[in-house]
């Protein structure tokens, strides 16, 4: 199967850094072809703006949403948008892996959504393509996430109420409207205070989900 990981963590010594080596090790022992967008080590560019579309259609008022769609019939993208488009086209499934900042994915990640799966890329509205007619039929996604706060908080009646429904926000409303099938999200809870022993279990248990993926792709 052919992997891009999407991965966003500041340090590599974390556990979020250990857990996307154990990744990286096990998806290569199962013979799958990885792609790997680390997101801070490659310093990417989080932020939309008008000369991502170098030849644009309306020079003199930016509307990044047109820009997209045309760009999309071209290929007129800015080169570190090309380079992770090209890693999105060749993908069977796409693993996005963080740690929860805010209830929801780091900026730097929520940035290459918005830079990399375009509209007109992924999704397009002008032609009804989405959902059901979404362009990224052909895919699966799954989100690996991490948090501070402990499962109880995250869940139905707890405080913050059920991390997966705040997920819905990335795995409904982007993934599924871009026609992805999405994986259940595999979440770590307490990854901040976790001990070395308990951290060890959940990095074999992350390994055999990994080693298991297969029917449930596209
Ligand atoms: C800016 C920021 C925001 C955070 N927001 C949340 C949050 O909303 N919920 C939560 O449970 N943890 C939150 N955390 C804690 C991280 O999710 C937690 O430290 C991380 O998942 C642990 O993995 P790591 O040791 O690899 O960093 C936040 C951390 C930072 C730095």
């Amino acid at each position: 199967m052919k992997i891009c990981y999407v991965y966003a963590h500041p340090e590599p010594k974390s556990f979020n850094g250990a857990l996307k080596d154990t990744a990286l090790v096990a998806l290569k022992e199962k013979g799958h072809e990885v792609k790997l967008s680390d997101l801070y080590a490659m310093k990417f560019d989080p932020v939309l703006k008008a000369s991502d579309f170098p030849e644009r259609k309306n020079s003199e008022v930016f509307n990044p949403f047109f820009e997209a769609i045309k760009a999309s019939k071209t290929g007129a993208f800015a080169p570190d948008i090309r380079e992770e488009m090209e890693k999105v086209k060749w993908a069977d499934l796409l693993i996005f892996q963080f740690p929860i900042y805010f209830t929801s994915m780091p900026a730097i990640m929520k940035g290459w959504i918005d830079r990399v799966l375009a509209p007109g890329f992924g999704f397009n509205p002008v032609t009804n393509s989405a959902y059901d007619t979404g362009l990224f039929k052909e895919k699966s996604s799954m989100l690996v996430t991490t948090t501070g706060a402990p499962k109880e908080m995250y869940s139905e009646g707890g405080v913050h109420g059920d991390l997966n429904k705040h997920l819905e926000a990335i795995t409904h409303c982007i993934f599924e409207y871009m026609g992805m099938k999405v994986l259940p999200s595999y979440i770590i809870y307490e990854a901040s205070s976790i001990s070395k022993e308990k951290g060890a279990e959940e990095f074999e248990k992350y390994k055999q989900r990994l080693l298991g993926l297969g029917a449930d792709v596209v």
